[in-house]
């Protein structure tokens, strides 16, 4: 029978119930235990009233009635804490600086090709853009090259299937309304060519002494792809022209050059070489940047790294563009991909050309 004793058992057992929720999953265990309609404690002593004597129902209800709201109250006042302690949504904060957006990386050919482009502006040169379709007049003949030629066995060339017409821009211009009719020296294109040495032609063709320009572009060679061969690469060819241009000029150029995009205190050293188009002709050589010359695997243990092809301009390549022959000059041609492969320290051609984006974003924007 209910009586007030059992009422204040009961809420003493409520009280150590409570103390032990800790979530508001734990507070509605202890509601339904209490307060359950089907089998809650309390709600089953108001069936229990309804069998108590008459004149004590009135005061028993109460007690009941009372116990019911201190439970709900606690268990409201609990459930409050509860959530109150509880992580609220995340906020945002507007004083956070915002997200840096991922943005490209400039590749590291254009990055040393700009690099080698900016010195060359600084020092009075035209920068040229031209054909990587060629007819093997400019790619081959006009250089000393003429068919039968065994230096043409120095470059192995990819011919195209069939002839390819196409328009013919002066050079340095990119303006289709400036595009005029091919002289008889300008055939259809055979073949892609194999180096930018071609411009020297194209550009004397029609640019009349003193000549100082660059010509970056992408050449074409069959080659199989290795640690340093790719079949398509990159060159810069360079060509300055005009009365009294001597070798020391070419060597003052050069070793000024690349003093100003490696090391002021860069070594330089001119080897003869061989070049149909050049007379006499000089690879050129830096001092191993990674021994300091004193040989290592990078240099093959000589000390020395080979950067370009130099010399001065054969007098039957001015014949072949009509200049007289008070007309001296030099040229030079690099590989774009050879020189950042020393700057980057580079050992594997292909990384250029594969785009991963993990090597691209070591280079700087
Ligand atoms: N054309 C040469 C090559 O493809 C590079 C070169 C060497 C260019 C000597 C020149 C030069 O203008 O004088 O490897």
């Amino acid at each position: 029978m209910v009586d007030a004793s059992a009422l204040s058992q009961l809420r003493e057992a409520f009280a150590r119930d409570l103390a032990h929720a800790s979530s508001t999953r734990d507070l509605q265990t202890v509601r339904d235990r209490y307060l359950g309609r089907k089998g809650g404690l309390v709600t089953a002593l108001f069936a229990d009233i309804a069998k108590a004597a008459p004149d004590a129902r009135r005061a028993l209800g109460g007690l009941v009635n009372d116990l019911k709201s201190h439970i709900e109250a606690e268990l409201d006042a609990r459930r409050a804490t509860l959530e109150a302690a509880r992580p609220s949504a995340p906020r945002v904060d507007l004083s956070l600086p915002g997200r840096q957006p991922v943005i490209g990386h400039r590749h590291p050919l254009t990055l040393v090709r700009e690099q080698i482009e900016a010195i060359f502006t600084r020092m009075g040169y035209e920068i040229l853009d031209g054909p990587e379709t060629e007819d093997d007049y400019h790619n081959f003949e006009a250089l000393n090259m003429p068919a039968d030629h065994p230096a043409r066995d120095m470059q192995d060339t990819l011919y195209l299937d069939a002839p390819f017409e196409r328009p013919v821009l002066p050079v340095g211009v990119d303006r289709p309304d400036l595009v005029r009719p091919r002289t008889d020296a300008e055939q259809p294109a055979t073949l892609l060519r194999t180096h930018t040495s071609a411009m020297q032609i194209r550009y004397m063709q029609r640019h009349e002494p003193p000549v100082r320009v660059i010509a970056p572009g992408r050449v074409y060679r069959r080659d199989n792809l290795d640690l340093t061969h790719t079949p398509m690469f990159q060159q810069i060819e360079g060509l300055v022209a005009g009365p009294g241009v001597t070798m020391a000029d070419l060597k003052g150029t050069i070793i000024g050059f690349l003093r100003e995009l490696f090391d002021a205190d860069t070594k330089v050293q001119f080897r003869p070489s061989f070049f149909p188009y050049t007379e006499p002709s000089a690879d050129v050589f830096i001092g191993c940047r990674s021994c300091n010359g004193a040989g290592c695997g990078i240099c093959k243990r000589t000390g020395w790294l080979e950067v370009m092809g130099s010399g001065m301009v054969h007098p039957a390549v001015f014949a072949a563009v009509d200049y007289p022959d008070t007309i001296s000059g030099f040229a030079f041609g690099m590989g774009i991909e050879r020189v950042a492969m020393l700057m980057y320290r580079v050992d594997d051609i292909r990384l250029f050309y594969e785009n991963d984006i993990r090597f691209l974003e070591q280079f700087p924007l």
